[in-house]
């Protein structure tokens, strides 16, 4: 164990124990194909999926899948992906008395997926920019007992700052996944328990290249416990003076798009089962490893 004990205090829940999601449900829209097209170029793809997906959703429905006690705080449009939306959510073991509605479209992301497994995403978020921060402070209110809430970046991060800082003053764990990656506020990380970035997400974080050393340095700087996930190089827990390496299995990788989510909803459930964080990190790249065999997001997911 290499964390500060006054972290390691947080980790007792009681039985049963709640895990909220706020964060983004999108559909995403994905290609398959062998190369991307370049400026101007047209190219035929393999195939296509359609599927439901948003960092947010994907988390929450990877918890669900774990047997959690999981809400999703979410915000859909009045169109057709709605109640498909709402419907997938509960065939996947997640509330949803609490998702939100507003008119307009709901989030969608169309992705382009590689012969190496690699993906680029474009989200247009529509509603998931609507969401309404005192409502997602009600909900939580009317939940109670939350042991763990997990946000991300798909949402305005002025909700995620007062849904933070409401539960940091309720003594609830926070997991804070900033992706797409943006510069975050020293005051926002004062409400964050765990921040979990990717490689990438941490270069633009921390304005420093991801290696130990400046993994080490960025810890210094910020109030939280700090875990940077490395792809297909695993996950390393960052300490107050050492870094602790965790690898992973070596898999053929077909799709790696919500790989990090799935990570990140592993680490979520297992910390609220009160496991140690080594353990919750040793079961999420399990989980993350697993899902870049299958193609699509969730459906990926097992
Ligand atoms: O992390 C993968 C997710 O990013 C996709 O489901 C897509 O919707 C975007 O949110």
């Amino acid at each position: 164990m290499i964390l500060a004990k006054n972290s390691v205090e947080r980790y007792t829940f009681n039985m049963n124990s709640k895990i909220c999601v706020i964060g983004s449900s999108n559909i995403d829209q994905i290609a398959y194909t062998q190369n991307i097209p370049s400026d101007g170029e047209t190219l035929f793809g393999d195939s296509f999926q359609m599927g439901f997906g948003g960092k947010g959703a994907n988390q929450a429905v990877m918890a669900g899948l774990l047997g959690a006690d999981v809400y999703m705080i979410t915000c859909l449009g009045d169109d057709v992906y709605k109640e498909m939306t709402i419907t997938n959510y509960q065939a996947n073991n997640v509330n949803t008395d609490h998702v939100q509605l507003v008119r307009g479209s709901s989030g969608v992301a169309p992705i382009w997926v590689d012969s190496t497994g690699q993906n680029r995403i474009i989200v247009i978020p529509g509603a998931n920019n609507e969401i309404d921060a005192q409502k997602a402070i009600s909900s939580m209110t009317e939940i109670g007992n939350i042991s763990v809430l997990v946000g991300q970046c798909e949402i305005p991060m002025e909700v995620n700052h007062q849904v933070f800082e409401f539960a940091k003053g309720n003594s609830i764990t926070t997991i804070f996944n900033p992706a797409p990656a943006r510069k975050l506020e020293k005051d926002f990380l004062e409400h964050v328990t765990w921040l979990i970035p990717n490689e990438n997400e941490f270069e633009l974080i921390s304005s420093m290249e991801p290696n130990d050393e400046n993994f080490l340095r960025f810890k210094k700087e910020i109030p939280c416990n700090l875990i940077v996930t490395l792809g297909e190089k695993g996950a390393v827990l960052v300490g107050d003076d050492k870094t602790h390496h965790f690898s992973a299995p070596t898999v053929d990788a077909v799709d790696t798009t919500g790989a990090g989510d799935s990570f990140i909803g592993t680490f979520a459930y297992e910390l609220s089962e009160s496991n140690s964080p080594e353990e919750c990190i040793k079961k999420a790249i399990q989980k993350a490893s697993q899902s870049v065999t299958k193609k699509g997001t969730q459906s990926s997911y097992s």
